[in-house]
Order: structure tokens, then sequence, then C-alpha cells
């Protein structure tokens, strides 16, 4: 018996939603297939789509890490074999480790007669990200699982709010060709902000959160900064401020740092002008002569 699950890319921290706040982008993702195993133990048995980087071991890989801290809880030893199918680039902001973990529990909780609930499975997952990066965040693996929107109000204890998606909301994802590692571009932080940056960034949070209930889109737009990780991490991204002065001109919503990059979001109220930013975007990085994808999807 198997089950193969799919679980997509998402846009963690939404800029101003340091840690707290991401989206689902439906479209492009990581797919895992679990098997019942007469043998004991987990095992990776096939990975493709990464160039042969990921690690087969099951304490370093983000499916069997996730997979493990489920069976943990049910105080199952259930052999299960597990084959990953990339669709996700590495080290790109586009929450692909997270992806990996939350179709890797999606399959393993269909196949084990669904004991638990999506929300549920949410801490799992996050076991996968402690493993990945260092740090045991949220913001990946909750919109991945729940899709949409997902707002993580508390992290002790886990309290996961689902939020709504404005009608005609569209997204562009600049993904430069380099590759940076969540671990690293969370060390460039700062451990203290300053009331006036905490002030900014609450009331930023507030604006877009508002702005999802009310489907203001132009608040929303306006509600897209970030005082806290923004200013360290653009030092990181070739073009980070060429290229967001170019998006804002092609009439973007707003735009920021994907995840912790170096993938660029763009929100725009149409698809037109989607569209738009991703060529002002690639006409950016050919002036830099760097490599880039562009995508648009519906959010
Ligand atoms: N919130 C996390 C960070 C997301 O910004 O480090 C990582 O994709």
């Amino acid at each position: 018996k198997a089950v193969t699950a799919f679980a997509p890319a998402t846009v963690a921290n939404v800029s101003c939603g340091f840690d707290i706040l991401g989206f689902a982008i439906g479209d492009m993702g990581d797919r895992v297939k679990v098997s019942l195993s007469d043998q004991p133990g987990l095992r990776v048995v096939s990975i493709t789509g990464d160039g042969g980087r990921l690690p087969l071991e099951a304490e370093k890989n983000t499916c069997t890490v996730a997979i493990q801290a489920f069976l943990d809880r049910l105080n199952a030893n259930q052999g299960l074999d597990i084959s990953l199918m990339k669709g996700l680039p590495l080290g790109s902001g586009m929450g692909s480790s997270a992806a990996s973990a939350a179709a890797a529990l999606m399959a393993v909780n269909e196949l084990m007669g669904t004991p638990f609930t999506k929300t549920e499975l949410v801490p799992f997952a996050m076991e996968a990200e402690r493993v990945a990066c260092g740090a045991a965040h949220a913001d990946n693996v909750a919109p991945s699982i729940l899709g949409g929107f997902v707002l993580i109000r508390d992290y002790a204890p886990l309290d996961i709010v689902k939020l709504p998606v404005p009608e005609g909301l569209y997204t562009t994802l600049i993904h430069p060709h380099i590759e940076l590692r969540t671990a690293d571009s969370r060390s460039v932080l700062r451990r203290q902000i300053s009331l006036q940056d905490a002030v900014v960034q609450s009331g930023n949070i507030a604006g877009l959160i508002s702005a999802l209930y009310t489907s203001d889109l132009k608040l929303l737009g306006r509600s897209l900064k970030d005082v806290i990780a923004e200013p360290y991490r653009a030092l990181l991204i070739p073009g980070f401020y060429e290229l967001r002065e170019a998006i804002q001109k092609a009439g973007a919503l707003g735009s920021g740092i994907s995840g912790s990059g170096p993938t660029l979001f763009v929100l725009s109220e149409s698809r037109e002008i989607a569209a738009a930013v991703a060529k002002v975007s690639e006409e950016v990085y050919a002036k830099i002569g760097l490599g880039v994808d562009v995508s648009v999807a519906e959010v």
C-alpha cells in the first residue's frame, strides 16, 4: 500500500510577518510517495529533481524527520519507504524543505488512516525545519499544509490562524540564480530591535491582516514593509533595490523577500501587471548578468 501527496511552495514572512505569516503558491511544489514496508525503520529509497544533493539519511532528510516525529507521537513503529520528487529549487526561499516535509506528512497521514488533522501535522513538519535550518519556524510548513494565507499567532503553545485570500491577487516570483541557506540568512539578523522599529512593524502587520479580511489590495501593498529582516538580507541579494524600483514602476502593489531569499515575491492586482513585473525583472537581471527564473501565479 502506498500514498503519494503534493505540497506547494510557500512565501514565508510576506515582508512584515517575520516567522509568523506565509502563503501557499498552489501549482509549484514537491511530491512524496510513502509505502508500507515489512522491514522496520524509515528508508528514503529515491530522490529525484535535486541534482543528487539532498541527504538520504533518515535523520537528515526533512521527509523522514517529519515522519519520525509523526510516528513517535503515535507510538508507532511502522517500517516505511519514502520517495521524494522535488519540484522546487533548494536554497531559493520558496519553502523547498518545508514542501518536502509537508508532502511526506500528508502522505503518511492518509496511509495510516488519517489520525491527525492538517493543523495537527504542523508541529511534525516544524521538527524537519529545525533540522534543515536550525530554527523550528512554521511560516513555510503551515501554509504548505493548510493552503492560502496562514498566521502563526504564537509558537508556545502553537496557535495557527487561517486567513482569507482576497480575489484577484497575483504573485510574481523572481528567483535569481544564487543560493542562500536559511541558516545563513538568519545569522545576519539582529537579535534586538528598537522600539521605533517595533511600532513600524506592528502597524504593517496589522494593516496586512486587515487588508486580507477587507480585500483592500492597496492597503495590502502599503503594508508590505519590513524593517526587521529585509534591511540586512537585501545586502545578500544582488540587484535588490534596483529590482524593487523597477517592480514599483511596473505597477505592482508591493514586494518583499520570499522567506529568507534570494527569491523576491511581488503582489499585483492583475495577471497583466504580474506579467509586466516578470518582464522588467528579467531585464534587470540581464543587465546585472545573473540568470533568473520568473513565474506568475494566482494566489
Ligand atoms: N521565517 C523564516 C526566515 C522563513 O525568514 O528565516 C525561511 O524561509
